[in-house]
C-alpha cells in the first residue's frame, strides 16, 4: 500500500518535471472565454490574408527555440534591449506580430491582466492549424512571458535552410525533440511562403531536385545574389494554404523547396517517417500534434516566474 503511494507519486513527477505546472485548464476559471475570443480573431486574419495562418504558426517555432516558449520573439528592440526580431531566421522573414497585438487586445479586454503573450502564441498556432485543415488539439496552457530575448540564442538555435540533416537533427535534439517529432514538425511546411535568398543555392546547384521545380523556381529567382532576394514561391507546390501531407508527397518526388527540406528525404535515417507521412495523412497529423504539443513544452516560465505583459512587444 505504502509502496504504491510512493510509486505512483514518483511517477506523477517524473512525468510532470517535462512540463512544469502546464495544464489545459490553466485559465478555465480565470479566463473562460479565452479560446472563444482568440479564434474569431485568428480566423478574420486568415480569411484577410490565408498566408497568414502560417506567419502565425511560426511564431511559435522561433519562440519556443529560443529559452522556451516565453514570448521573447515578440519584444521589439528599444534603445536599451536588443530582442530577436532582427536574427537572421526573423528578420525580413517572420510576420504577424500584429496579428499577435490584435489577440492581445481582444483577450486584455476579456480577462485583463490573466493571459501570457506565450500562450496566446500557443493557442493562435493550434488555431492556425485547425483553420487550414489540420489538426486540432488541446493545447496546454500556464506559461509566463520573458523579461528577456536572446539575438544570439534566435541566431543559433533556428536552423538555417542550407542545414544538413545532421544540423537538423542536432538542433531539435538540444530542445529534446526527437528526428520524428522533428519530420512531423517540418511537415509545417505545407503551408506558407519563402523567399528567394533561402532557395536560391537550391534551384541552382543541388542535385537531388526535380528539374521542372527547379525551372519553374527558377523563373522568379534570379541567381545573382541580392537579385530578387525577396521573391516569394510556396513550401507546397501543391496546395499551399491547406494544411495537408502534401509536403511529404513533394520531398518523395524530389520537390522540397529548401534544401533542409528535401535533406529529410536524401538516402538518410528520416527517409522512412518521409515515406510514412506521404502515405497516411491520419498518422501525420496525430504525429504533428503531439509534436506542438512536445515543442510547446519547451522550458516554460511558469508560477511566479517571468510576468505577464500588458503589451506583447515590450516588457511591463
Ligand atoms: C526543420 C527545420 C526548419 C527549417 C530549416 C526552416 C526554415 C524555414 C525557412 C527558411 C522558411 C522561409 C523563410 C523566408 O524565406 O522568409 C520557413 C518558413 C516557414 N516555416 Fe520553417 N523551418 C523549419 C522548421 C519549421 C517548423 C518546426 C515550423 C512550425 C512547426 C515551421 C513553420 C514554417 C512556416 C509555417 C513557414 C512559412 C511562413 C510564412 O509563410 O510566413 N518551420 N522555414
Ligand atoms: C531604458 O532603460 C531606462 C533605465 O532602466 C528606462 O528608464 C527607460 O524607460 C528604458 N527605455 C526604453 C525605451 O525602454
Ligand atoms: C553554386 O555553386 C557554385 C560553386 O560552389 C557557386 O560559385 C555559386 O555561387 C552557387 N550558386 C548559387 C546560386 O548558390
Ligand atoms: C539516393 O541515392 C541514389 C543513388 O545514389 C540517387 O540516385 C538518388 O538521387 C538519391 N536520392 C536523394 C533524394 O538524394
Amino acid at each position: 500500500m505504502a509502496a504504491t503511494y510512493v510509486s505512483v507519486v514518483l511517477l506523477l513527477s517524473v512525468l510532470g518535471s517535462a512540463s512544469a505546472q502546464l495544464s489545459t485548464g490553466f485559465y478555465s476559471s480565470s479566463c473562460p472565454s479565452l479560446s472563444s475570443t482568440v479564434k474569431p480573431v485568428v480566423h478574420s486574419a486568415i480569411s484577410s490574408e490565408q498566408r497568414m495562418g502560417a506567419s502565425l504558426l511560426r511564431l511559435f517555432f522561433h519562440d519556443c527555440f529560443v529559452n522556451g516558449c516565453d514570448a521573447s520573439l515578440l519584444l521589439d528592440d528599444t534603445s536599451n534591449f536588443t530582442g530577436e526580431k532582427t536574427a537572421t531566421p526573423n528578420q525580413n522573414s517572420v510576420r504577424g506580430f500584429d496579428v499577435i497585438d490584435k489577440i492581445k487586445t481582444a483577450v486584455e479586454k476579456a480577462c485583463p491582466g490573466v493571459v501570457s503573450c506565450a500562450d496566446i502564441l500557443a493557442i493562435t498556432a493550434r488555431d492556425a492549424v485547425a483553420i487550414l485543415g489540420g489538426p486540432n488539439w488541446d493545447v496546454k496552457l500556464g506559461r509566463r512571458d520573458a523579461k528577456t530575448a536572446s539575438l544570439s540564442g534566435a541566431n543559433n538555435n533556428i536552423p538555417p535552410p542550407s542545414s544538413s540533416l545532421s544540423n537538423l537533427i542536432s538542433k531539435f535534439s538540444a530542445q529534446g525533440l526527437s528526428r520524428q517529432d522533428m519530420v512531423a514538425l517540418a511537415g509545417a511546411h505545407t503551408i506558407g511562403q519563402a523567399r528567394c535568398i533561402s532557395f536560391r543555392s537550391r534551384i541552382y546547384n543541388d542535385t537531388n531536385i526535380d528539374s521542372s521545380l527547379a525551372t519553374t523556381r527558377q523563373s522568379n529567382c534570379p541567381s545573382t545574389s541580392g537579385s530578387g532576394d525577396g521573391n516569394l514561391a510556396p513550401l507546397d507546390l501543391q496546395t499551399p494554404t491547406t494544411f495537408d501531407n502534401d509536403y511529404f508527397k513533394n520531398l518523395v518526388n524530389l520537390k522540397g523547396l529548401l534544401h533542409s527540406d528535401q535533406q529529410l528525404f536524401s538516402n538518410g535515417s528520416t527517409d522512412s517517417l518521409v515515406k510514412t507521412y506521404s502515405a497516411s495523412p491520419s498518422k501525420f497529423a496525430s504525429d504533428f500534434a503531439a509534436a506542438m504539443i512536445k515543442m510547446g513544452d519547451i522550458s516554460p516560465l511558469t508560477g511566479s516566474q517571468g510576468e505577464i505583459r500588458n503589451n506583447c512587444r515590450m516588457v511591463n
